[in-house]
């Protein structure tokens, strides 16, 4: 019977790669009966220390696409005595020991425990730990969407695959995201291994050309920005405020908090994958929008897709009175966003709900903010704190409104979203 197993095992290890077959055989027969009835492989990563650099650990899945293994909800990774799986530092990095250190991927196979086969020996799962944490890649494709965007794709390249993480869709002519999405983890636990510190953001060139988008976000380019379209200085120190609070943020599309590794998370930190956001609205209301949007996640299976984007034009009134749009970059580049929008779809009902929040702190909350019939009772703040407190700020100010409309409503304000973002990939 173990032989039966040991068969099929060393098939499949030689499919994927040659140079294994004499070696692995070798090793797997020479162990005696008592390693057969050792546990499968429970591999912890919730520990940071090893974490940090660890390699993306990936396999085929019985569609025989590649993807990344992701923990149980213990944090750790399971894997079935006997069976293979890979680990890349992608191809830009390399395993840190010396005796791996000619290789960016290994095809190893769970020895029991903690102990994994490579090339004919035993190794601690600890052994394989990476020169760098794995660095993930933009790529703008050929495709397009939603009529003259282009797709562009963040993943992760190995030698044998590659793994996605997300997708934005770009509109190159004013250097705006349309939206961003990726298909969740499944199952889906609520957890991700915290990070030592937030990365900087990355500008692609190709997207940005020589744009200094970090400049562009500063609250003192802003505040020259802002009086530049106002055409006032006042008017400018008003509205962009020195609080931390009442400037443009990099608003987040894909969380990094809704992927479990922090090289996933890390992925996260490309202007594309931001707009200007009110931090008054990115750090509050939006923010439990993403814990809620995780929280209903969490303990789920079955494949969802959450889509985010924005939509509409941030407005304020000039030295006239005229509203005026906002730019980081006027006059057409990286517009400010009036309404930032979450779709969570579950591909299994087809069906989904759009979570629609007002990116402007200093709007009047009136019927202009509905853009879709609001189907959350009183508002929506969240975190499913359903209580309505949008505009009751002081000085004028809202907290940032947030509501619900069924997807079919959305769309019929915003058009249909492109279907290559239901597409599984
Ligand atoms: C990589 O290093 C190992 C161990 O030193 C060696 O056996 C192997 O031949 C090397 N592989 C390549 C492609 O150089
Ligand atoms: C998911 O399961 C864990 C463990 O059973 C539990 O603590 C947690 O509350 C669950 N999450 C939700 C949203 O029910
Ligand atoms: C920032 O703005 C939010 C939303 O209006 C508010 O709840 C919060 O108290 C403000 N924080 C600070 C530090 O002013």
């Amino acid at each position: 019977m173990y032989w039966t197993t040991l068969t099929v095992l060393v098939t499949f290890s030689c499919l994927h790669l040659t140079v294994l077959c004499s070696a692995d055989e070798h090793n797997i027969k020479t162990y005696s009966a008592d390693y057969y009835d050792a546990k499968d492989c429970r591999l912890s990563v919730a520990d940071n220390a090893v974490a940090l650099k660890m390699p993306v650990p990936f396999r085929r899945d019985d569609l025989h696409r590649h993807s990344i293994i992701y923990p149980d909800s213990d944090g750790r990774l399971r894997v079935k005595f006997l069976h293979g799986f890979k680990m890349s530092c992608t191809t830009a990095g390399k395993f840190a020991s010396a005796d791996l250190s000619n290789v960016t991927e290994v095809l190893v196979v769970c020895a029991g425990d903690n102990s994994l086969w490579y090339l004919g020996r035993e190794y601690a799962y600890a052994d394989f730990v990476c020169n760098r944490e794995p660095r993930s890649e933009l790529t703008v494709t050929d495709e397009t969407c939603q009529g003259d965007g282009v797709v562009v794709a963040v993943g992760f390249q190995t030698e044998s695959a590659y793994l996605g993480a997300y997708r934005v869709c770009f509109d190159k002519a004013t250097k705006n995201s349309l939206y961003s999405w990726y298909d969740s983890r499944s199952p889906y636990y609520d957890q991700h291994q915290s990070m030592k510190k937030r990365p900087s953001f990355v500008a692609s060139r190709q997207l940005y050309g020589n744009t200094n988008v970090n400049k562009l976000y500063t609250v003192a380019q802003q505040r020259k920005t802002v009086a530049k379209i106002l055409r006032s200085d006042s008017l400018a120190n008003m509205y962009i405020k020195n609080d931390n609070n009442h400037s443009l943020s990099r608003g987040h599309y894909t969380p990094k908090a809704d992927f479990y590794f922090g090289f996933e998370q890390s992925a996260t930190f490309y202007y594309a994958n931001v707009a200007p956001q009110w931090q008054s609205f990115n750090g509050y209301a939006w923010n439990h929008l993403e814990m809620w949007t995780r929280y209903r996640m969490d303990n789920s299976t079955g494949r969802r897709v959450i889509v985010t984007g924005t939509y509409g034009s941030c407005t304020l009134p000039d030295v006239d009175g005229v509203e005026q749009p906002l730019f980081l970059d006027p006059p057409t580049d990286i517009p400010v966003p009036l309404f930032y929008w979450k779709l969570y779809y579950d591909a299994d009902a087809e069906d989904g709900m759009v979570y629609v929040g007002l990116n402007n702190p200093y709007m009047k909350i009136d019927e202009s903010a509905y853009i879709c019939p609001n189907l959350c009772p009183d508002g929506y703040r969240g975190n499913g704190d359903t209580s309505y407190v949008a505009a009751a700020g002081k000085n004028d100010e809202n907290d940032g409104l947030i509501y619900c409309c069924s997807k079919e409503s959305f769309e019929e304000v915003y058009g249909r979203l492109d279907p290559i973002v239901f597409r599984s990939v």
